[in-house]
């Protein structure tokens, strides 16, 4: 009886041949917004994570930068225009400019070990990003005057970035950058720059929702430092 009844219980257990069969496989590659990107399952992503531990949040691809190329299609940049994508991670939102809008983009970080990741993925996408290992603080009116457009996705997630950023904003105007996007999931250091912008820069914030690909939401600060 009691052998009978765990028998019985193994095979309830089981899964049935055909559900085995089924089970789908994680792809390496998936392509969103026109961007291929690598997941964790690709073998360069596992080396490159073995090689290069990121250490400020760079260790992935934000769904901010997704809410920021859903901007940038509604509001595109013109091809001339040279974009600085500050904080850029792996580098996606970069390449969406440069693949979508033809724009010479620059991605800048604090963290050299993103690079690789930017690079690895320039290639996948066939386009070439300019990178520049600095801090925020350390892109002076000289270094800013190189560009039309600065962009970010999920760089204001520290109390301090807020003073940081809100000087970068003025060495930006000084350097006669024509704007700043900036997209975040409305984190509190964000927000509170936000509002310290209201008597200082004219800009707006818009509520952004995008329910896919990837489904993301938050706010997108616009900064216009010249009129024109
Ligand atoms: C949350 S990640 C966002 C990455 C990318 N923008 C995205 O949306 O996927 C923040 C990025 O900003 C960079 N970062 C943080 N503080 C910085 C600073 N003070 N100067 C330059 N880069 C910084 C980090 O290394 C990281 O790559």
């Amino acid at each position: 009886m009691t052998t009978t009844a765990a028998a019985t219980s193994a095979n309830t257990r089981r899964k049935p041949a055909s559900k085995k069969k089924d089970k789908v496989k994680k792809p390496e590659i998936i392509e969103e917004m026109g961007v291929l990107r690598m997941t964790t399952k690709h073998p360069t992503i596992r080396k490159l994570k073995r090689k290069y531990p990121t250490s400020i949040h760079g260790n992935k691809f934000w769904s901010s930068s997704y809410l920021l190329m859903d901007y940038l299609t509604d509001n595109p940049p013109k091809k001339k225009h040279r974009i600085l994508d500050l904080g850029c991670g792996w580098g996606l939102t970069s390449i969406y400019c440069a693949k979508k809008f033809g724009c010479k983009v620059t991605g800048v970080d604090a963290d050299k070990e993103v690079f690789p990741y930017v690079d690895a993925h320039a290639e996948l996408n066939g386009v070439e990003i300019d990178t520049l290992h600095r801090k925020f603080e350390k892109l002076d009116v000289e270094t800013l005057s190189n560009f039309d457009i600065i962009i970010g996705g999920d760089i204001c997630f520290w109390d301090s970035l807020n003073d940081t950023l809100f000087k970068l904003f003025k060495r930006a105007k000084k350097a006669g950058v024509k704007k700043a996007i900036i997209a975040d999931p409305q984190r509190q250091p964000f927000v509170d720059l936000c509002d310290r912008l209201d008597d200082h820069f004219t800009h707006e914030v818009w509520d952004w929702e995008l329910p896919e690909p990837t489904p993301a939401n938050g706010d997108i600060l616009v900064v216009k430092f010249n009129k024109s």
